[in-house]
């Protein structure tokens, strides 16, 4: 049922190593874990030791409306995967036109994924901005925002505070109350990291905070086909951590009064049913 999204406003970050390992923790606690790949680097996969040849993806294939366990592979780490798979120039292109102009092609499948109470769905986003995003994030209980501990990436943390780098007006406004920050790469002691910790923890008040160390074994797991979480080292650790608080959070996503009766507003009822 719960959706989580690895998005940044910045590229390089961390954002799909994050995703990929978080999956992985989730699969391993015992949760139905499907991966979603927005990203056209298509690089989920390779995190999830897909062989590199493989082309094929859920997103590449969009406009072809197969449905979505089609496109599934499933994974050693037992994440059920859907790449974002290969698109030359023009398909791309072509892509993004469908996703502006219908995203409810997307949006649809998603909510099909989301239809099973067990199952959580992984999101991995490309850097900044995109329609496969913005079609996505309005299905999201948790907007994992990932930056680093540099001076860079503390200049973005206004905009994830008021909601503006998801967009403009109150929708982006109310999905930035389901913003939880991750700091990535942090050095604890190094005089930068914990200073734009200090910051991150202040300006995100109530929101959730979450580090994850500078390690090399995770830049090194990915060389030699493994998880980083899969070993050890202050990387692994957090990752865990991570993971683990994620579920926390998704498990409070739903709404405390959910199975309380609604008012019905008649004239609502009927309205929703006009053809
Ligand atoms: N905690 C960490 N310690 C050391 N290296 C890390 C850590 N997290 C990520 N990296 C490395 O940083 C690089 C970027 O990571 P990744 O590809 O996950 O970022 P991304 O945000 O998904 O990038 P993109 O915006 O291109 O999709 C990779 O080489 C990865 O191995
Ligand atoms: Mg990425």
């Amino acid at each position: 049922m719960p959706l989580v999204a690895f998005v940044s406003p910045k590229g390089g970050v961390g954002k799909t190593t994050l995703a990929a390992n978080v999956a992985a923790v989730l699969a391993a606690r015992g949760h139905e874990v499907v991966g979603l790949d927005l990203d056209p680097q298509n690089a989920l996969r390779l995190h999830l030791g897909v062989p590199i040849d493989h082309d094929d993806g859920f997103l590449a294939q969009l406009g072809q409306e197969r449905p979505w366990r089609e496109g599934l592979r499933q994974t050693r780490a037992n994440v059920a995967l859907l790449p974002h798979g290969y698109t030359e120039p023009h398909a791309a292109l072509a892509l993004t036109r469908l996703l502006l102009e219908q995203p409810e092609v997307l949006a649809n499948q998603v909510k099909d994924m989301l239809a099973a109470p067990q199952r959580v769905v992984v999101v991995d986003a490309p850097p900044g901005p995109s329609p496969a995003l913005s079609a996505v994030l309005p299905l999201a209980d948790v907007i994992c925002v990932v930056l680093l501990s540099d001076s860079g990436s503390a200049s973005f943390i206004p905009s994830i505070v008021t909601g503006r780098f998801l967009g403009r007006g109150t929708l982006a406004a109310r999905s930035a109350l389901k913003a939880m920050l991750v700091l990535n790469q942090v050095e604890l002691g190094a005089p930068l990291s914990d200073a734009v910790l200090d910051f991150a923890q202040q300006a995100m008040g109530d929101r959730p905070v979450s580090v994850v160390a500078r390690d090399p074994a995770v830049a090194e797991a990915l060389a030699d086909r493994r998880l980083p979480v899969e070993g050890a080292g202050p990387g692994a650790d957090d990752l865990v951590l991570l993971a683990e608080r994620i579920e926390g959070l998704l498990a409070l996503a739903a709404p405390p009064d959910r199975d309380k009766p609604r008012p019905a507003f008649s004239a609502l009822a009927s309205w929703g049913h006009r053809r």
